[in-house]
């Protein structure tokens, strides 16, 4: 007994000595929560906008959090970002990255790989298949895609209305129209059929944030691994036939990780991985935005307008560099909406010690092996000194009062260089983002356009927010916003 009591006591001094740490002066203010090892982690994981709007009162722009054993530094000074953003010498990508998808996907590609990867899928997404004449036929093909499966969920003969969640009705359109443009397949083809993929998809989403966070119970565990499992069966022939119908993104892709000498088990699993970064933040984003659409019908007028001078044509063919789509109120109205629904975290790991410079004048020290997280939706986007009343959609927000853009926010007097980021930034930044914006756009337009679409209830209010999204790209609803839609008799 009094041996078993000594050890104890050994073992927590043990741990004592290698997990305490003390502030110093350079440090930023440290916040170590009250339970040993797991710090915060509850809490934050919980609900990290409203957990780091505490720490944020308690203890300004900066402070470092204990979080399951490690110590993340959160900055929420926006005119200090590229500090940190722009240090990829000291702050590396790809080393959370890395853990996070090993978490998510059972992802292990050679340790080499991301670097060159992410060289190669620049250098191809980014110049090649995402932008110029590559973006119109990507377009185009969306917009196929898009029609065809509008028209299989109503067809335009239809005279009843039909009721469904808002939220299952554009993520399921969009993930099956981006499936198939992307990762190809055929409608009718019963192993790759894109409603299966989406009904996995959809189970393995739902456990997605537990899954990066090891906060998965038995029995979703077992659940999580076998949706993940039939996924990567499903993906299996994705991109590797050129006659597939998957994109030459993908097909890239697929050669990239061959000549890397990554298996064909590895590969389907990194397809995967690509499956959630294509897919998962369109349909939710395009929820939010008719969402906020219909519960605000000045808004919804304001954009039936904008759309009434344009054709079908124009919107599926946006992307040649030297005619953009010229649609200021729908721009205003997706940013807007990604303001109040994109949440991700911008995440750097502290490879060496590195003295950060903020932009009011103060020093801080940041220690290797610490994390660094930027948190852009608690500032700018929700930021009152930068957004009036940052709880209210406001359409025209992004408007000037003459109806050309609105780029011009000030934080403590200054301008501001970033005043949303739902897209990330720097090197990291998302390469799909115009892609991401021509198809949202394509997609409300058909949708206005072609159909009858409205609140079951009149008076329905937008559904909250799931608390657990945050840091994970876009946010999600808890539960849905009921609506009903049919042909529009102009048709
Ligand atoms: C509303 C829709 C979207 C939003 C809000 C969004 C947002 C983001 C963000 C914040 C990142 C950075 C993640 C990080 O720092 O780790 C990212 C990365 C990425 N996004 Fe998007 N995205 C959207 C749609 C798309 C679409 C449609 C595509 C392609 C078809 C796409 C392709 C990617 C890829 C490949 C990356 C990884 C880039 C890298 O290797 O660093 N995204 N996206």
């Amino acid at each position: 007994m009094i041996w078993t009591l000594f050890l104890l006591g050994q073992a927590a001094l043990l741990y004592f000595i290698l997990t305490h740490r003390s502030r110093s002066k350079r440090d930023p203010p440290l916040d170590k929560g009250v339970i040993p090892w797991l710090g915060h982690a509850l809490e934050f994981g919980k609900d990290a906008f409203k957990f780091l709007n505490r720490m944020k009162l308690k203890h300004g722009d900066i402070f470092t959090v204990r979080v399951a054993g490690r110590y993340v530094t959160v900055l929420l000074d926006p005119h200090s970002y590229d500090t940190v953003i722009k240090d990829s010498d000291s702050l590396d990508f790809n080393r959370y990255a890395q853990v996070l998808m090993e978490k998510m996907f059972n992802l292990r590609l050679p340790c080499h790989q991301p670097v060159k990867a992410k060289a190669i899928m620049k250098k191809y997404a980014l110049i090649m298949h995402f932008m110029g004449l590559n973006l119109a036929a990507l377009n185009r093909t969306m917009s196929r895609h898009l029609k065809a499966s509008l028209t299989d969920e109503m067809p335009q003969n239809q005279k009843d209305w039909k009721e469904e969640g808002l939220f299952n009705f554009s993520y399921s359109l969009l993930f099956k129209a981006g499936y198939l443009t992307l990762f190809g397949g055929e409608p009718n083809n019963n192993s790759t059929e894109p409603s299966s993929v989406y009904d996995e998809y959809k189970k393995f989403d739902g456990l997605l944030t537990k899954l990066a966070r090891g906060t998965l119970k038995p029995e979703e565990r077992r659940t999580a691994r076998s949706v993940r499992r039939r996924l990567w069966e499903l993906l299996a022939p994705a991109g590797l036939a050129e006659d597939s119908g998957s994109s030459t993104w993908l097909q890239d892709y697929r050669r990239l990780l061959q000549e890397e000498g990554v298996n064909e088990e590895m590969q389907n699993k990194a397809v995967l991985m690509q499956l959630w970064a294509t897919q998962g933040n369109v349909g939710p984003a395009a929820f939010w935005l008719l969402g906020y659409l219909l519960t605000n019908p000045e808004a919804l007028a304001a954009v039936k307008r904008e759309f009434s001078g344009i054709s079908m044509m124009e919107t599926s063919d946006t992307s040649s560099p030297d005619r953009p789509m010229d649609t200021p109120v729908f721009d205003s109205v997706l940013e807007e909406t990604l303001r109040m629904t994109a949440a991700p975290f911008i995440t750097r790991e502290v490879v060496q010690e590195k003295t950060l410079h903020m932009a009011d004048g103060q020093e801080y020290l940041l220690r290797k092996g610490d994390r660094v997280c930027l948190f852009p939706f608690n500032s700018p986007q929700m930021d009152p000194e930068i957004h009036h009343e940052p709880q209210k959609y406001k359409y025209d927000r992004f408007l000037n009062q003459d109806g050309s853009v609105k780029k011009d926010f000030y934080k403590a007097g200054r301008l501001l260089k970033y005043y949303t980021m739902p897209w990330g930034a720097g090197t990291n930044g998302c390469v799909g983002k115009q892609f991401a914006i021509d198809t949202i756009r394509q997609f409300v337009f058909m949708v206005l356009s072609n159909y009858d679409l409205e609140l079951c209830d009149p008076n329905a209010q937008m559904p909250e927010v799931n608390t657990s999204h945050y840091g994970f790209g876009m946010l999600q609803p808890e539960g849905d916003l009921l609506v009903r839609y049919k042909p529009s008799k102009t048709n």
